[in-house]
């Protein structure tokens, strides 16, 4: 049977330091609760539909994670397919601390979506698209300066304009896209969440389907459940 195709291969240490940090009183106690709900709803929408209005469909992706990336189109395909009246999709970010540049690029979509909400999706399919030149091996040799930079000029750009550019870098710079990353962090460790993608439907864990998820397979999920409204 193939392993399920996630991004938490290297995960045996990460788990283990999960659990360290949990019996030991998890660094820091109480997760700081965030004024909004962590998350992006996908369709243009600023909040998903109250609970029990729609199926729930919540990802943990994350920006620099192939399996992140090729989950997305599938379950893209299938929220357009019910639309967000019926399928809500929200997505948190949950940068994995092996991928060295992962924290950078989520800050940069907060960035971003504080700047205009519609961005966000946009700008995580650029990262998406272009992962590859910010993963470890290629920013081995590069200061952090110049991976901001990098995404600054080659994926924030071409989404928000040039002439936003300024406003970016000073959201960026900011402590408060500090803090959403990290909450986005913190969000997905207190519900569980060991690598990407990582779904759950109505708060639920989707752990025993066949991994990765294709629209077929998201369709035929989805669909008993959105019958039943
Ligand atoms: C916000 O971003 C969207 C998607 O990139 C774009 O279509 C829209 O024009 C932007 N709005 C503003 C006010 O810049
Ligand atoms: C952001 O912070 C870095 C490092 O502290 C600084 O060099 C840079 O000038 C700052 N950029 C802006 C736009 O504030």
């Amino acid at each position: 049977m193939e392993a399920r195709r996630q991004c938490h291969r290297v995960s045996p240490l990460l788990l283990v330091l999960l659990a360290v940090v949990i019996t030991a009183g998890r660094c820091g106690a109480q997760v700081p609760v965030p004024a909004r709900t962590d998350g992006f709803v996908y369709g243009g929408q600023a909040w998903a539909p109250a609970w029990g209005e729609a199926v729930v469909v919540e990802a943990f992706f994350d920006p620099l994670c192939p399996d992140s990336r090729d989950a997305w189109p599938p379950l893209r395909r299938a929220a357009d397919h019910f639309g967000a009246r019926r399928v809500a999709v929200v997505v948190h970010l949950f940068p994995l601390p092996y991928h060295s540049s992962s924290f950078i690029a989520c800050r940069s979509i907060h960035a971003v979506h504080k700047l205009n909400a519609s961005a966000a999706y946009p700008l995580l399919e650029k990262f998406f698209k272009y992962q590859e030149g910010y993963y470890n091996t290629p920013t081995y040799t590069k200061t952090r300066a110049a991976v901001v930079a990098k995404i600054a000029n080659n994926l924030v750009a071409p989404v928000i304009g040039e002439a936003n550019l300024a406003a970016y870098r000073a959201g960026f710079n900011d402590s408060r896209s500090d803090q959403a990353a990290r909450i986005s962090f913190k969000f997905g460790c207190a519900r569980g969440v060991t690598g990407t993608p990582y779904y759950f439907v109505n708060g639920i864990p989707l752990v025993d389907l066949d991994f990765p998820l294709d629209y077929d397979k998201w369709v035929s999920t989805l669909d008993p459940l959105v019958g039943k409204m």
